[in-house]
């Protein structure tokens, strides 16, 4: 079967000043993937979802998206198109209530909002308990839910994730990726962004390794767990 290819990075170079944040780098996820990018902090994860987004600046190198270029296209437009960025650190509008964060997140969608809303209730069935409640005083997890649901809320073709399970308990962490996984199923296409390698191997299809600005081990997620070096550095095994 031919591969649908939803998002292409070929090449991407990213400076922040004169310090060279990403080198040459080569990433691709299919339609109805998920894929991780793993690596320690400062390797580059982020800069790279917000090269991606056209919210920080690609110096050389391309992004294609359902094969359009959208290289330092405006945030706007490429969302529009069907990207999605949860950020890092399930940031949400802390006075507002659940459902003013969600109308919020049906900016670029306005059209579908009573089935989107179902929709991301279905998923998220916590959230409909505390529709009218100030986002500030959900839990974390709940805030990291309610982050994902407003990204959703746009109907993203391609959902990415910075940082899904930051200063979560696992316990959570593993209720948000079970809700990824239904997702998923459902159709999304997932690119995670995670320092937490061990669950985000189990979880994505595939997985591209990062170490200060470049892609250095790329492969299927259940070979990568078993490579002696990602067992090393990633996943604290002596073996
Ligand atoms: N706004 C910024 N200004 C200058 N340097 C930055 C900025 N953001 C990130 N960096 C640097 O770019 C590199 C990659 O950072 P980042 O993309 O945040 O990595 P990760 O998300 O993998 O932790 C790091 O060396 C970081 O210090
Ligand atoms: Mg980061």
């Amino acid at each position: 079967m031919k591969k649908s290819s939803m998002l292409k990075v070929e090449g991407v170079s990213v400076s922040y000043g004169p310090v060279r944040a990403l080198e040459n780098i080569s990433i691709e996820v299919d339609r109805r993937e998920i894929v991780a990018l793993i690596g320690a902090n400062g390797a580059g994860k982020t800069t790279l979802l917000k090269a991606i987004l056209g919210v920080q600046k690609v110096q050389s190198g391309k992004v294609l998206f359902l094969g359009d270029d959208i290289t330092n296209s405006s945030t706007d437009k490429v969302a529009n198109m069907g990207l999605g960025l949860i950020p890092e650190g399930h940031l949400v509008f802390s006075t507002m209530t659940v459902l003013e964060n969600l109308q919020l997140g049906a900016y670029h969608n306005p059209q579908d909002f009573n089935d989107n809303l179902e929709n991301v209730f279905e998923s998220f069935p916590v959230l409909r308990k505390r529709i009218h409640q100030t986002a500030g005083t959900l839990s974390g997890g709940e805030q990291q839910m309610l982050s994902i649901a407003r990204t959703l809320m746009s109907k993203p073709e391609l959902v990415m994730v910075d940082e899904l399970s930051l200063g979560l308990a696992p316990k959570v962490v593993s209720e948000i990726f079970d809700i990824l996984g239904d997702l998923n199923n459902k159709g999304y296409t997932i690119l995670l962004a995670e320092q937490n390698a061990k669950k985000t191997l189990e979880f994505a299809n595939r997985a591209y390794v990062m170490e200060t600005g470049r892609v250095v081990l790329q492969g299927l997620t259940q070979e990568l767990m078993s490579h002696p070096e990602v067992r090393r550095a990633y996943l604290g095994s002596n073996v």
